[in-house]
């Protein structure tokens, strides 16, 4: 049987104990991968004692704990802690997610986290997005319409504002995506959940008029057709949303047009 190991220099190493001294009923013991890519040094888990009576209920809240009061250097992504900006998106409790929304109660046990799986880490719990951001940067999130009177305004009915519901609340926290193993192992060319829902976002507006160009460019086996309907996406989205819906939406739209 073929056997798999990581690379030497990609292996997690057991890490620092900080505040072991604090143990007690009311801590709770939270492991979180360190790297440090100014050294030469393997990835790590540290293990942080943290007091939950100390800080507020999430999972974000212990971050901050940890950064103003035992770690310094602990390196994360975050700004409006309401589940609005997606900048906190990591791995936590073996599920992506946004560390702002997600409770430390519903969490039993250790407390594990890790940065958005599959994608290279800048430092500690913050990825690179680069790739991701240009991704979506190439379906033109944007509404474009040629036969649009720039001297009136393009005016929706309820009925066509309501075909974005489901789309619109999208927050590019990248939650989905990391989660497919279609874009793990395909992310050079296969546009992933995210981006393909904010393209049918756009497609779906009754405002933009490029639809024919928008659909030629999805039309490719990599870009849209390396979704298996595995359906992580769905189960991850920490807003609700369902990025295989609106990939299938795509595919329907092509068929259609056939
Ligand atoms: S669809 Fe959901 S998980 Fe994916 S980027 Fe948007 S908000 Fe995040
Ligand atoms: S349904 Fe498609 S996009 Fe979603 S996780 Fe599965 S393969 Fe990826
Ligand atoms: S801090 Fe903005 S979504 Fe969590």
């Amino acid at each position: 049987m073929a056997e798999f190991t990581l690379p030497q220099n990609s292996k997690v190493k057991p890490g620092v104990v900080h505040n072991p001294e604090a143990k007690s009923a009311d801590t709770r013991a939270v492991y979180i991968y360190r790297y440090d890519p100014d050294t030469d040094e393997n990835p790590r888990l540290d293990l942080y004692y943290v007091n939950i009576k100390e800080c507020g209920q999430m999972i974000l809240d212990i971050l901050l704990y940890i950064k103003a009061n035992l770690d310094p250097t602990l390196t994360f992504r975050r700004s409006c802690r309401e589940g609005i900006c997606g900048s906190c998106s990591m791995n936590i409790d073996g599920t992506n997610t946004l560390a702002c929304i997600k409770h430390i109660e519903e969490i039993e046990g250790d407390i594990m986290i890790y940065p958005l799986p599959h994608m290279e880490v800048i430092k500690d719990l913050v990825p690179d997005l680069t790739h991701f951001y240009d991704q979506y940067a190439s379906i033109k999130p944007w509404v474009e319409n040629n036969n649009q009177d720039s001297s009136s305004e393009n005016l929706q009915s309820q009925e066509e504002r309501a075909r974005l519901d489901g789309m619109y609340e999208c927050i590019l926290c990248a939650c989905c995506s990391t989660s497919c193993p279609s874009y793990w192992w395909n992310q050079d060319k296969y546009l992933g959940p995210a981006a393909l829902l904010q393209a049918n976002r756009v497609l779906s507006d009754s405002r933009d008029s490029k639809t024919d160009e928008r659909l030629d460019a999805l039309d490719d086996a990599f870009a849209l057709y390396r979704c298996h309907t595995i359906m992580n996406c769905v189960k991850t989205c920490p807003k609700g949303l369902s990025p295989a819906k609106a990939i299938a939406e795509i595919k329907h739209k092509l068929e259609n047009r056939k």
